[in-house]
């Protein structure tokens, strides 16, 4: 792992700038990978607001802030990620989109090069079998926002090798998180507890049970939680919250993960949270 110096990111959504965030602050040169322009621009942006914030507040010199930014490249060109020594992909979460990724990183990238996936609840094991290279197939879970968050998630694939976990595990550590080793199952154990519980909440606000910033307040001053549950689906976005629900339904077949309809409603509406300005609450 100490020849990691190129590291590829896929996506500069919420996920993926985070993440360059942190690789770039940690001494990392990135490439941050979009499919578009204006997802670049505005990943690339959030990056700098962040790593701006981080000075102004003390918690790095503006120097390191400096370096951090010109560590950071933006590509549009996915074959440009050749060069990379890890590469991870923070893309939408939708599995059809994840494996063509995963095919054309094995394509792409050398193939000693360990992949890995940001992925909130897909199975690294069936992404693992888009590529050549199983052994080297992981999930590496980073939680929003991810420059504040400590953990990461270290998802192991059925065919995951050791070697690669623990090169997985050591570069979290590297990047100043906390890694907790969780095996595959839909939703691993993050999602598949967190998202049943927003869920809930949705059905609660959907039934009349109350308001969604009296369920919210419950959370607050009742367990202590930094935001409740419905704050923290439109932080997330309401469509991450439907696509992780699908992927519980499908995965187990249990009825008790059917997304709530309120939820699908909002998402048809358009309505995915804060990243939008309309989720259960309104944004400026
Ligand atoms: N970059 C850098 N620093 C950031 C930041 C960012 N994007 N966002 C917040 N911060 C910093 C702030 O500057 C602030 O720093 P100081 O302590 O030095 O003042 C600190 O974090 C706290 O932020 P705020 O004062 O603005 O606000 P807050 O105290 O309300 O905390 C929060 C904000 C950290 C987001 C907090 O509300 C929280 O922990 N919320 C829960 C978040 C959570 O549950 N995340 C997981 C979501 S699930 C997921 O990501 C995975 C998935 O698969 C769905």
């Amino acid at each position: 792992m100490d020849e990691i110096r190129l590291v590829g990111v896929i996506g500069a959504g919420t996920m993926g700038n985070g993440i360059a965030h942190v690789f770039a602050r940690c001494g990392y040169d990135v490439m941050l990978c979009e499919v578009e322009q204006r997802f670049l621009d505005r990943g690339l942006a959030t990056l700098r607001k962040d790593l701006e914030r981080e000075a102004a507040k003390g918690k790095i010199t503006a120097e390191a802030m400096q370096a951090a930014l010109q560590r950071v490249t933006g590509v549009l060109d996915r074959n440009r990620l050749r060069e990379c020594d890890f590469v991870i992909e923070a893309a939408t979460e939708k599995f059809e989109t994840k494996k063509e990724i995963f095919a054309d990183l094995d394509r792409i990238t050398r193939k000693d090069v360990i992949l890995a996936s940001n992925t909130s609840s897909i199975s690294a094991t069936k992404l693992g079998q888009a590529t050549g290279r199983p052994d080297k197939v992981i999930g590496m879970h980073f939680f929003n926002p991810v420059p504040v968050m400590k953990l990461v998630e270290v998802i192991r694939g059925l065919a995951t090798s050791q070697e690669t976990f623990e090169a997985i595990r050591d570069l979290a550590v590297r990047l100043e998180k906390t890694p907790v080793e969780v095996n595959d199952a839909p939703g691993f154990v993050s999602n598949r507890v967190l998202m049943p519980l927003l869920n809930e909440a949705m059905y609660a606000v959907m039934e009349g049970v109350a308001t969604a910033e009296a369920v919210d307040e419950v959370f607050k001053l009742g367990m202590a939680h930094p935001m409740g549950p419905l704050t923290l689906a439109d932080f997330i976005g309401l469509d991450v919250c439907l696509d992780i629900m699908r992927v519980l339904q499908e995965g187990f077949g249990d009825p008790k993960y059917r997304p709530c309809p309120l939820l699908v409603r909002m998402v048809d509406a358009g309505w995915l949270g804060k990243k939008s300005g309309r989720g259960f609450y309104k944004y400026e």
